[in-house]
């Protein structure tokens, strides 16, 4: 039996050091309270070991970052040998050129980007790009999507001012009649519209946007409408190596990138289309370390190695090797279960388990087998996860459904 004394110690000393301990997603007590590891000493390829020693498949990725895997050695290599010239200078390092080269190149529907470490900052940077082109202040979000810490969309709003907030507008996601109908009212100062390619909230099924939903988007945001800023922080290379708005054929005129684009790396990106490069000139955007070599260095080895045939391919099919497996084991347990989103990063919840008490049955059972899915965030895969660590996996998954079955019923 796998206990988590060494974890548990620690987050006691977190506690009296650091508010909260562990705040925001990294929160263990999101997971399953003492049933579950609080820290990491290390990881590799698509495992990582906690600091009571015991070994996982992950499932979680970092939440996101590590699409190749942990120290993949192509990546590993690329930040070396930029270490050994230097991270932090005066100015940028060439990469910072390069790196911009490489994404306009890759995403159809930029012409130009602006780095930062986080997905916030980069999300933050389309907000305020897409006010000084319009002129106009408000922006309209789907409901319950986060879209970072900034201050006018953090899901908590605790030490934010009504006037940062003010100016935010919200939708149900897929309800493209309502996002027009918040258009039409606002039309004069309405400066944005930004969404992610899916929905993907916390503790929610993951939905994908309808036919109706894409094809309003399309109409919605043209020339004279809104600015369509995709927020690809997430999901931006899981589902396609241009960018999500690419699958969906949408044309966004902002894209938001971090997470898997630097494979670990601390590098955020927002890009933009022709028109809005000059609104990009006008506003303030910078940071002690947005320029930093290291982590662009690791960006382009991450996205060429990413580029590279069958790579991606192989996400989707062992991501759906995951899915097929897991959906045959819960029918035979005669439990009900919703797989959702992309396999790349899908998600699993029990019906009718509103309180995830099931998911945290599911999840501490599967802690104990060595593998590590979050009760009630999405999932991530990743590319160093092979056939075989997945067949492992559904050893596990086979002795978590039998745990549900038997805390439950159904
Ligand atoms: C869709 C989306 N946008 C923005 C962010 C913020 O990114 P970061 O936590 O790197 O600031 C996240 C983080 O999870 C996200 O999922």
């Amino acid at each position: 039996m796998r206990t988590f004394s060494r974890s548990q110690a620690l987050f006691e000393r977190a506690k009296k050091v650091l508010p909260g301990g562990i705040p925001g997603h990294q929160d263990p007590r999101l997971l399953v309270r003492g049933q579950s590891p609080c820290f990491i000493d290390r990881a590799e390829g698509c495992r990582f070991w906690d600091v009571d020693g015991h070994e996982y498949i992950d499932y979680m990725c970092a939440y996101g970052p590590m699409i190749l895997g942990y120290s993949h050695p192509r990546v590993e290599e690329a930040a070396q040998r930029q270490r050994q010239k230097g991270d932090c200078f005066n100015l940028p390092s060439p990469l910072w050129v390069e790196l911009a080269e490489y994404l306009v190149n890759l995403i159809p529907s930029a012409d130009w980007a602006l780095f930062g470490k986080n997905g916030s900052d980069a999300v933050n940077c389309a907000v305020l790009i897409a006010r000084a082109y319009t002129g106009k202040n408000k922006i309209i979000k789907a409901e319950g999507t986060y879209h970072g810490i900034g201050p006018w969309c953090t899901p908590n709003p605790t030490g934010t001012t009504e006037g940062e907030r003010a100016n935010v507008l919200t939708f149900p996601f897929n309800d493209i009649r309502t996002l027009v109908r918040l258009v039409e009212e606002n039309r004069s100062d309405v400066a944005g519209v930004i969404i992610t390619p899916f929905k993907h909230e916390f503790a929610h099924d993951q939905e994908m946007p309808s036919e109706t939903f894409l094809n309003g988007l399309r109409q919605l945001c043209n020339a004279d409408g809104p600015v369509l800023i995709m927020d690809d922080v997430r999901a931006g290379f899981r589902l396609h190596m241009g960018g999500s708005a690419e699958y969906f054929g949408l044309k966004p005129q902002l894209s938001c990138f971090s997470k898997a684009m630097g494979n670990g790396y601390p590098i955020s990106a927002c890009l933009g289309t022709r028109e809005l490069m000059k609104a990009g000139k006008t506003i303030f955007f910078t940071g002690s370390f947005f320029t930093s070599a290291v982590p662009m260095a690791a960006a382009l080895a991450t996205l060429m190695e990413m580029n590279r045939p069958g790579v991606l391919d192989h996400l989707f099919q062992i991501g759906e090797m995951l899915k097929q497996g897991m959906l045959k084991q819960a029918e035979s347990f005669g439990l009900k279960i919703k797989y959702t989103g992309p396999v790349t990063m899908p998600f699993m919840t029990f019906k009718d388990d509103h309180s995830f008490e099931k998911n945290k049955t599911f999840c501490a059972r599967a802690y104990q087998e060595g593998v590590f899915f979050h009760p009630s965030h999405n999932w991530f895969l990743s590319a160093a996860h092979r056939k075989e660590d997945i067949e492992e996996t559904l050893e596990a998954t086979y002795q978590a459904f039998k745990a549900v079955k038997e805390s439950f019923g159904s």
